[in-house]
C-alpha cells in the first residue's frame, strides 16, 4: 500500500465486526506509529490500549453519565464555543452525511441521540486506544500528537484494520483515568476505536468530501 492510497483510503469506521484483534498486531501498529516526528523528538504521546472487560466498564460508565444528562467535562475544548463559517457549514454537512447513511431523518431526535451515544460504545469496536499528553507540555505537543494519531490510523489500515478517532470518549476524562489508574497529570486528548471494519454496514458506505487544494492554498511564485 503506497502512502497516497493509505491517505485516500482511510475513513472513520463506525461499525465493526465482532472479531478480536491480536495484541501483536496492535503492537505492530504502535511500533510503526512511534516513528512520527515531534518537536525536539519529545514524543509526548502516551497510549492506553483497552479491550475486554475494562472497555465494557468504561463504556457503561460513559453511557450512564451521558444518558443521565451529565454535562461533559473534557480536559480541553476541542471545538469552538461558537461555530463560524466555513467550519460551521462543514460541520453541518458532516452530521448530515452520517444521518443520511443511517437513514435518520432531520427531526428524529431520538435516533440522532442514539447515534451520538454509540460513540460511548466505541461503535462496537473490540479495542479502544486512549491518547494522553502530559499537562506540563506546551501547545506544540498537540501537533506531535496529531501526527502520531494519523500514523496510527494509517498503520492500522495497512494491517486491514479500521479506526475512528473519538474526541467524544474524552467527554468524561475522570472516568477513563480512574478506570485505568492514570494520574491527573495526564490530559486525555481523545480515544480511537480500532477493529475489523463491518464493510457491509451502511454507516461505512459513505465518504466525507474535502476542499480542493486551491481552496486552502495560496501560491507565491
Ligand atoms: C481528533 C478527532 C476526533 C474525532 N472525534 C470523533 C468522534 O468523537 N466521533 C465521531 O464519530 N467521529 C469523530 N471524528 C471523525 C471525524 O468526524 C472525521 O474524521 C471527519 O468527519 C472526516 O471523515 P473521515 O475520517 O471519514 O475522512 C474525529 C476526528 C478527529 C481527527
Amino acid at each position: 500500500m503506497n502512502v497516497t492510497d493509505a491517505l485516500q483510503g482511510r475513513i472513520s469506521v463506525r461499525a465493526y465486526l465482532d472479531r478480536p484483534v491480536d495484541k501483536e498486531l496492535i503492537r505492530r501498529i504502535l511500533d510503526a506509529a512511534r516513528w512520527a516526528p515531534s518537536g525536539v523528538n519529545s514524543q509526548p504521546w502516551q497510549v492506553a490500549v483497552v479491550q475486554g472487560e475494562k472497555l465494557q466498564q468504561i463504556s457503561s460508565e460513559l453511557l450512564h453519565l451521558a444518558e443521565n444528562g451529565v454535562q461533559p467535562a473534557p480536559d480541553y475544548d476541542y471545538y469552538p464555543g461558537e461555530w463560524i463559517d466555513p467550519y460551521k457549514g462543514r460541520r453541518y454537512e458532516c452530521g448530515m452525511a452520517l444521518y443520511r447513511a443511517l437513514q435518520i431523518s432531520r427531526d428524529d431526535k431520538d435516533k440522532r441521540r442514539e447515534a451520538a451515544l454509540n460513540n460511548y460504545r466505541f461503535f462496537g469496536a473490540p479495542v479502544s486506544l486512549f491518547f494522553f499528553i502530559d499537562r506540563r507540555m506546551g501547545q506544540g505537543s498537540w501537533m506531535d500528537l496529531g501526527m502520531f494519531l494519523q500514523s496510527v490510523m494509517l498503520a492500522a489500515r495497512e494491517q486491514g484494520l479500521g479506526t475512528c478517532p473519538q474526541a467524544s470518549v474524552a467527554d468524561y476524562p475522570e472516568v477513563v483515568r480512574q478506570q485505568l489508574g492514570i494520574s491527573q497529570q495526564k490530559l486525555l486528548a481523545c480515544g480511537m476505536a480500532l477493529g475489523y471494519p463491518d464493510e457491509q454496514h451502511p454507516v461505512n458506505q459513505y465518504r466525507t468530501s474535502r476542499e480542493e487544494v486551491d481552496a486552502f492554498t495560496t501560491w507565491f511564485d
